[in-house]
């Protein structure tokens, strides 16, 4: 079955087609950043209206991509959450009504198993069971991943996910929205070794994050930046080593528990080149193996979309006419593709 995927949660909006045989077949993307740039941050309103006025346009660009038709595409996959809940309504509407106008079942997709799935599009595809670290603007886990949604959380932030306190920490450097790769960017002029940041709660048992005290230690460390001798950009890397070693720390200790030799990492910051190279270090010193998306589909997209809808249209899953959106959905609520 040949499957549109549609992503708005936020403030991209990502339309795919994935064939279940010749792999994703096109795939699209319009980002929003100089819409919220003014504004230090995503406009939940600003960002519906945009997708409204984006998705016909997109869809008709992607099927134009793929040499397809609208009567080739057999199911519609949507984000119906986590996220913004307009945005998400946006998308869930017009997938709904495509899909009841062609004829054709529509899935609702959950954004974090989109983002987990991710790294299936490339070619060098991990076995199950696997150990995946999730890392978002919105979401920081690590969880045991024995199938296509099957999920066990073995640990979660307390607080700030993490591409958050990259979005906060670069808002107090000056550096706008969006935060994560520009403080990234500030980071690779900087030295990280010159100021001690903490590695929040790797000093206990347990698989647990928090970030929001990472981001106070930046605000404190920037107005005694004369006194201390250092630039901004010292600021940036310390803070990134510190996120960085924590995200280490934590999956190191969650391969030890689980036994588990696959890692896979996923979401907006996992695009982030230093975090990268640290998991693949710890992947060698482990003698275990870490799958990353090609950095286009770390953050989001609709080609994650497509394809985990696709996996769990195949298996017979459908959503009744009533469109569903959730602001909050745990992944662990989740089951393998036609169990529910
Ligand atoms: O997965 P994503 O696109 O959206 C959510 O589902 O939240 O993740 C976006 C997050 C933002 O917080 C952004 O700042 C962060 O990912 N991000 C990065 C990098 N690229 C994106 N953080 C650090 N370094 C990067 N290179
Ligand atoms: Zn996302």
């Amino acid at each position: 079955m040949v499957v549109l995927g549609i992503e708005t949660s936020c403030d991209e909006t990502g339309i795919a087609i994935y064939h279940p045989l010749k792999g994703l077949m096109a795939h699209v993307l319009h980002s929003q950043v100089a819409i919220h740039e003014g504004y230090g941050g995503v406009v939940p309103e600003l960002a519906s209206r945009d997708h409204v006025q984006r998705m016909i346009p997109l869809t008709r660009r992607v099927l134009a991509d793929s040499g397809l038709q609208m009567r080739d595409i057999g199911g519609i996959a949507y984000t119906a959450g986590p996220g913004l809940i307009g945005a998400l309504m946006v998308g869930a509407g017009y997938a709904r009504s495509l899909a009841f106008a062609l004829n054709i079942p529509a899935v609702a997709v959950h954004h974090m198993e989109g983002h987990l799935l991710a790294p299936m599009l490339e070619a060098d595809v991990p076995d199950f069971p696997f150990l995946a670290l999730l890392v978002s603007g919105g979401h920081t886990l690590l969880a045991e991943v024995r199938e296509v949604g099957d999920y066990r959380i073995l640990g979660e932030s307390l607080d700030d996910a993490v591409g958050e306190a990259f979005d906060k920490t670069a808002k107090l450097l000056g550096l706008g929205y969006p935060g994560g790769p520009r403080l990234a960017q500030l980071a690779s002029e900087g030295r990280a070794d010159g100021l001690r940041f903490p590695r929040p709660m790797t000093d206990r048992p347990g698989l647990d994050f928090s970030f929001s005290g990472l981001k106070t230690h930046a605000l404190v460390t920037l107005g005694q930046r004369e006194r201390l001798g250092v630039s901004e950009a010292d600021i940036a890397a310390a803070f990134q080593q510190a996120v960085v070693d924590t995200l280490v720390i934590k999956s190191r200790r969650a391969l030890e528990q689980t036994g588990l030799r696959r890692l896979v990492v996923a979401g907006g910051v996992s695009a982030n080149l230093v975090l990268r190279t640290a998991l693949q270090a710890l992947a060698a010193q482990t003698g275990s193996r870490v799958y990353f998306p090609r950095s286009e589909f770390c953050t989001d997209n609709g080609a994650m979309i497509a394809y985990a809808g696709c996996l769990r249209l195949m298996a017979g899953e459908r959503v009744s006419q009533e469109v569903v959106c959730r602001a909050r959905w745990p992944i662990d609520s989740l089951r393998p593709p036609g169990s529910s």
